[in-house]
């Protein structure tokens, strides 16, 4: 099914298989550094190379170098910067927008130049692009992949796949865990792996994504948006995103988006995981009562509450919400902070005007 695949080995998080694919290139190239692009997990080998690098050694985050995404240039410096170093290159095959026309390509033809091996993180499009993941879909097959969410639908498993003479240093390398023999999940992998191959799952989620992502350029028209608000991405796994406006910045319209449709009982992070349980009905119904989640819904609301300074909703603000939100920092809104949307909707009951910077 996935063409990079000769042979496999499972973890249990998608940080298990990155992870596994990053000690297993080290052990095949004797290198140490990595390239990296997109979000690979909380390990400390990817998770130092970003802004949350707390507690990570900084000898560790001193051999994780991030390129940009669809920049074969940024890439190129960063594997000449140290020549003969690099043990692989990592990346998500696609997140937020499309691969520019030969990107992944030359990203394998970079990687092998340089004697790395291309590792393509397939945490989310696995079994989301194709039943092949991104590389059957954009056809490129890196050395080894990895894969979770979709693999078990839910069920805690994740596996690093690829090249055999590679893979089998997974006998060689360490990679155990407390629960790595719990079989639950891989019995679930197997009825989902069935379901993938007998229905057209991709087809149907494609499909799905594409009318969800029309309706919603579609709201962005009608409500004159689009000087704030777009949406990109694959029909099955799309963002909404937000941009910097003359009132406030993007993060603190983003924070403000999520913190109101929350308060209505929808919960989004701000993208659009397409699953097979999704149908027209469910992305296009009328609103209801129920804590329902309709995007159709959220994107009006938002264009009721950027475009005038008081909300007709104060009631629904009342409510009070037990998850946790993504949210900017008061004091530095370009830093972002886990926190619990009540605390959000209780600050915001005293200041009503958020797109005002009041945000205390
Ligand atoms: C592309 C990608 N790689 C790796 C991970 C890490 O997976 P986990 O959180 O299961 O460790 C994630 C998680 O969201 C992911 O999206």
């Amino acid at each position: 099914m996935i063409p990079c695949a000769e042979m496999v080995r499972f973890g249990k998080n998608g940080s298990d298989a990155t992870s596994g694919a990053v000690r297993l290139a080290r052990a095949y190239t004797g290198r140490d550094r990595i390239a990296v692009c997109g979000y690979h997990g909380w390990q400390d080998w990817y998770i130092g190379s970003t802004a949350r690098n707390r507690g990570v050694p900084s000898a560790v985050s001193a051999l994780t170098h991030v390129f940009q995404y669809n920049s074969l240039e940024s890439l190129s410096d960063v594997l000449r910067k140290h020549p003969g170093e690099f043990a692989a290159v990592i990346l998500e095959p696609m997140n937020v927008v499309d691969p520019v026309a030969g990107f992944l390509e030359g990203v394998k033809s970079l990687a092998h130049q340089h004697g790395a091996l291309l590792v393509f993180d397939e945490t989310i499009t696995g079994f989301r692009f194709a039943n092949g993941g991104a590389q059957a879909y954009f056809n490129v097959t890196p050395d080894l992949a990895t894969f979770g969410k979709g693999l078990a639908n839910g069920y805690p498993l994740s596996a690093v796949v690829g090249r055999k003479d590679i893979m089998i240093l997974m006998e060689e390398i360490f990679f155990s865990f407390t629960f790595g023999g719990e079989l639950l999940s891989l019995a679930a992998s197997n009825a989902c792996l069935d379901k993938y191959a007998q229905k057209d799952v991709v087809k149907t989620m494609f499909e799905i994504g594409t009318l969800l992502k029309k309706g919603v350029v579609d709201l962005i028209g009608k409500h004159d948006l689009s000087d704030v608000l777009s949406i990109s991405g694959h029909p099955a796994w799309t963002f909404l995103n937000f941009k910097d406006h003359p009132t406030a910045t993007l993060m603190e319209l983003k924070t403000f988006f999520l913190q109101e449709v929350f308060c209505r009982g929808i919960l989004t992070a701000g993208t659009h995981n397409i699953s097979f349980a999704h149908n027209q009905a469910k992305i296009f119904g009328k609103p209801t009562r129920k804590p329902h989640r309709r995007l159709q819904y959220g994107c009006v609301l938002f264009q009721d509450l950027f475009r005038s300074e008081e909300s007709t909703h104060r009631k629904a603000r009342r409510r009070e919400h037990s998850f946790y939100a993504l949210c900017s920092r008061p004091d530095d809104p370009s830093k972002l902070l886990m926190i619990r949307t009540s605390v959000i909707l209780e600050k915001d009951l005293e200041r009503r005007s958020f797109l005002g910077r009041s945000f205390k």
